[in-house]
């Protein structure tokens, strides 16, 4: 197999069926047959490795996993039918009543939810650092500590977390190193290289890339992923064979999308960098991004998502948002189509000024999903929305 990124994405896939497809064909099958008793009997205690029942494996699924485990450089994976399934079993699995994990404060707001309201029903409490204060992490370590977690870029602020330095702290400390990569992809950065024992993906992003179906995904060291596995085949969170099927799909044309997503976010990034109307600009790959060289070093492009402060606070971010015409508001991200968010009077506007402030959110903060129309089009509508505020 050539060691190329695109060609893997493309020339890995499920082996030819007697029709000799060129494309692989969608397996929607609930459950696979066996021959005789013995058969059966030697697959379910796991002699054999083969399809059993869609819960478990499905062909689609096993051809998407095993994409996103060679692009991310790990050993195995599982797929998930959204990126929380995926972070919630990853986390149901690994941990035990009584264990502790340090996270980064600026995390998806699920997954914020499930640190606070979920996982302390069994006992699990969450300690955090904010994405400033990467000093104190070794300090909230604790002897019952077993996982790190961190996003980076984070959502929906866009900060970086130095891969390298906080895999050597978990290293360190022998703990679980967990990296959600959504906002990366494996294109822009593989975390395993910086140390990471498990990374995680919202596929429902720039995976699918065109806004149209769930998934999740876990890939990483053989030893956890079995774990992870031995839960999710028994309490069912599994990827529809559909969903694989599509996302299998995506992922063939994901180096050229995400370049050009890229492409397109750093112009608007320098647009809004030039815009009277727009205090602070935060996209990785802009030189005044606090964290630039950091980004530099783990990330080979800036990603889709460029955050910006409007002058005028919650008030000109709303009304930007009114004064969009082509663009979309919408929840979701990483979709063909560019997507405009306003977190402080949306996503987060049931949270306290000072809460939103601690992971980033400025009442006039937009987040932009920088999309794949023509980027003329992109930047004039975004425009036309700051003049009329
Ligand atoms: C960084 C990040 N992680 C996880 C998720 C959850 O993914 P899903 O919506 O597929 O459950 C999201 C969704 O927006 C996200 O942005």
């Amino acid at each position: 197999m050539s060691k190329y990124f695109e060609t893997q994405a493309i020339r890995n896939q499920t082996e030819r069926t007697q029709f000799l497809e060129h494309s692989t064909p969608l397996y929607l099958t609930s459950s696979f047959v066996f021959e005789n008793a013995e058969e059966m009997r030697s697959s379910f205690a796991e002699e054999k490795q083969r399809n059993l029942y869609s819960r478990f494996t499905n062909p689609n699924t096993t051809e998407f996993v095993d994409k996103i485990v060679q692009m991310e450089g790990a050993e195995a994976g599982y797929a998930f039918a959204t990126g929380m399934s995926a972070i919630f079993s990853s986390f149901a699995a690994l941990l035990n009543a009584g264990d502790h994990v340090v996270s980064c404060r600026s995390v998806f707001g699920s997954t914020h939810s499930m640190f606070t309201k979920f996982l302390p029903k069994w006992n699990i409490e969450t300690s955090y650092f904010k994405v400033d204060e990467v000093d104190l992490l070794e300090s909230l370590i604790q002897k019952n500590t077993k996982i790190l977690y961190i996003e980076t870029p984070t959502n929906p602020a866009v900060d970086i977390l130095d891969l390298d330095l906080i895999g050597r702290i978990a290293k360190k400390y022998n703990l679980i190193f967990i990296v959600d990569n959504c906002f990366a992809t494996p294109y822009i950065q593989q975390p395993i290289k910086f140390g990471a024992d498990l990374v995680i993906h919202s596929a429902t992003k720039l995976i699918d890339g065109q806004g149209r179906v769930l998934g999740g995904v876990t890939v990483g060291s053989k030893d956890l992923i079995r774990e992870i596995y031995l839960f999710a085949r028994n309490t069912g969170p599994a990827m529809s064979p559909f969903n694989a099927w599509v996302l299998s799909k995506s992922l063939e044309t994901l180096a050229i999308r995400v370049e050009k997503h890229c492409e397109n976010a750093l112009k608007v990034a320098q647009f809004l960098e030039e815009n009277n109307k727009v205090t602070l600009v935060k996209y990785p790959f802009l030189k005044s991004h606090p964290q630039y060289k950091v980004a530099r070093k783990q990330m080979k492009l800036g990603g889709n998502i460029v955050a910006f402060e409007i002058r005028g606070g919650i008030e000109a971010g709303r009304n930007f948002l009114n004064n969009i015409k082509m663009c979309t508001l919408s929840a979701n991200l990483g979709d063909t189509r560019t997507i405009v968010t306003h977190p402080s009077s949306t996503t987060h506007g049931r949270l306290s000024e000072e809460d939103r402030l601690e992971v980033g959110i400025t009442n006039g903060l937009v987040r932009i999903s920088v999309g794949l129309e023509n980027v003329n089009d992109i930047i004039e509508d975004i425009e036309q929305a700051l003049n009329r505020i």
